[in-house]
């Protein structure tokens, strides 16, 4: 798309007034990792204790966002190129806004999360691999889809016919098959302590 004829405003109320605001810093955390490796239940309960803490937070969600924003997209390797950079432009436009973008998604290529690490500072992509091997999750099977896909039924299925490539230097890695969510939730919270980040009292 041509972009020569739009031009950038630049906001008066700034990120940095949104942050004193708000009391704390804004930045991303990023969850990545297999369909039942706990994504999404870590980032809900990381932001339940963020809250607690009086952050504003909001929390993107695989499942959810492709009801809506990315509902035109399926699970070839562009469409998912395509969803992780929506995703990416959304979670930059929430720490504009002052808020802790905490994202759930396979994110399966590691090109694509390179991507949105460079669309932010270095120190506002904070990258949380959901470590839990393929059996586990398809032991788990949550939702029933490794079933599905192991008996042919959906194709395209990460970890059984498309690819999933861990992060090589993640911020964290937690291992979600064998730790409790309370110590996963601890481990994220004194990773953004070690950072000072400000999260408020
Ligand atoms: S991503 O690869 O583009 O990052 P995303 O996180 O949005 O995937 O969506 C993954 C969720 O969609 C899974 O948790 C699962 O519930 C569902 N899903 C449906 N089909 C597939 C598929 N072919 N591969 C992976 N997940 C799928």
């Amino acid at each position: 798309m041509n972009t020569s004829n739009i031009h950038w405003h630049e906001a008066v109320v700034s990120r940095l007034l949104r942050e004193r605001m708000n009391g704390h810093k804004s930045f991303i955390l990023w969850f990545t990792g297999l369909s039942g490796s706990g994504k999404s239940t870590l980032a809900h309960a990381v932001e339940e204790a963020l809250y607690e803490r009086g952050c504003r937070t909001f929390v993107f969600d695989g499942d959810n966002v492709r009801h809506g924003l990315c509902s035109d997209l399926g699970f070839s390797s562009e469409d998912r190129v395509e969803n992780i950079r929506r995703i990416g432009e959304m979670a930059k436009l929430f720490t504009e806004a002052g808020v802790i973008a905490l994202t759930a998604f396979i994110s399966p290529y590691r090109a694509d999360r390179a991507r949105v690490r460079s669309l932010v500072a270095p120190e506002d992509f904070i990258e949380i691999y959901c470590h839990c091997p393929l059996e586990v999750c398809e032991q788990r099977d949550v939702k029933g889809l490794y079933a599905k896909a192991r008996q042919g039924l959906i194709k395209d299925f990460t970890g059984i016919s498309s690819v999933y490539e861990a992060p090589e230097t993640p911020e964290l890695s937690l291992d979600t098959s064998s730790l409790p969510l309370k110590e996963c939730v601890a481990q994220v919270l004194a990773l953004l302590d070690n950072r000072g980040i400000n999260l408020g009292s």
